[in-house]
């Protein structure tokens, strides 16, 4: 297991003696507005719950994704995160080399290292803002049995629209495509941005609850794919694999289907409007640059500073930011920043300007 994920808030608080609730989380990418209205309240009541094996199969659960996705049931499997299936991917899928779009969210290769998987990289770069150029990933393929594709990437945060992403994947029927959309949710728009409903036999799309929701400690996520490819992937599921509270929570969020729309729909403004106002107050300064980004995530890149030294000093002041510097494709100059409400985002906002001035 990497070390170095973000949202490690309990080594912070313990290294400062003050309690875990007495610090700004930036460094994990979890909804500012969540959890949803009324989940907390729910699942006080269904706490019972726990005293009983969850269903076997997430059943229940499983329909209600189905109908909130438009999808029918049996193109979708649930487990404990999608950490879950990031780890069983590359020996399901026998994949014996992979490339990865990077720099991206670290577990990729790591899942891959732990099957004994190879893996090439294709780079995207700061001086292009990160942009993901197609033809350049179009042209390492060969030779590799799978992609992995994060959409929006994580901790770039661009996005490859569909009319980019799906001609490719058709371009390359043997080649497996796994794109983790964990964080489609937040992108304004985003619906048609989804390749869930090409339903392309080499195609594998990942969708975290644990962000759109806020729920990360439940542990749920899905996997969608083509009906013939998920009842083989079915093989690899264990019984019990999402918790009874999990799935009371899962179930309850998409069968209120108007409640949570809206939801996701204040989300996305909120967010939008948010990283607008974040960058604009660094706007004109040398010392820090900001990149596009199309979700609750900002990365900067930081002239004469190092992340260390930055993130040191937010932590001095209880603000936990995400040192980029173990991204493979990164350096020591990059820090991702995941907006929180109004206030928090202004607060760290000033401290970061005064840091970088
Ligand atoms: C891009 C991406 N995918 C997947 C995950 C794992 O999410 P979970 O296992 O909670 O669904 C994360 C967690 O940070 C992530 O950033």
């Amino acid at each position: 297991m990497i070390i170095g994920h973000g949202g490690n808030i309990h080594e912070l608080a313990h290294q400062l003696a003050c309690d875990p609730k007495n610090i700004v989380d930036m460094s994990s990418n979890m909804n500012p507005l969540g959890p949803p209205p009324d989940l907390m309240e729910h699942l006080n009541t269904r706490l019972e719950s726990i005293f009983a094996l969850p269903e076997a199969d997430a059943g229940r659960m499983k329909t209600a994704a189905a109908k909130w996705l438009g999808i029918s049931a049996n193109r979708l499997l649930a487990e404990n995160g999608t950490t879950q299936f990031i780890y069983t991917l590359p020996r399901a899928l026998k994949i014996k080399q992979a490339l990865i779009l990077a720099p991206t969210y670290a577990d990729y290769a790591d899942a891959c290292r732990m099957q004994g998987v190879a893996c090439d990289y294709i780079y995207t770069s700061a001086a292009e803002n990160f942009t993901p150029n197609i033809t350049a990933l179009e042209q390492k393929i060969a030779g590799n049995d799978a992609v992995f594709i994060c959409n929006p990437n994580n901790p770039t945060g661009r996005l490859v629209p569909a009319a980019d992403l799906a001609p490719l994947c058709r371009r390359h029927p043997k080649t497996w495509f796994i794109i983790d959309e964990s964080y489609l949710p937040f992108v304004l728009n985003s619906d048609k941005e989804s390749l869930m409903h090409t339903n392309l036999e080499n195609v594998l799309i990942l969708s975290s609850m644990s962000k759109i929701f806020r729920i990360p400690g439940l542990r749920v996520g899905f996997l969608i794919g083509h009906e013939k490819l998920i009842q083989k992937l079915s093989d690899y599921s264990m019984p019990w694999g999402v918790n009874s509270l999990a799935q009371e929570a899962v179930c309850y969020l998409l069968t209120q289907t108007s409640a949570t729309k809206g939801f996701i729909e204040s989300t996305r403004d909120f967010v939008a409007a948010e990283r607008h106002r974040f960058v604009e107050y660094f706007r004109n300064l040398p010392k820090i640059r900001f990149f596009p980004s199309e979700t609750d995530f900002l990365l900067a890149e930081l002239k004469g500073l190092t992340a260390d030294m930055v993130w040191t000093e937010m932590a001095r002041h209880r603000i936990l930011i995400r040192n980029c510097s173990n991204f493979n494709g990164l350096s020591d100059n990059f820090i991702r920043i995941s907006l929180k409400n109004r206030e928090e985002n202004e607060k760290a906002a000033d401290l970061l300007k005064q840091i970088v001035k």
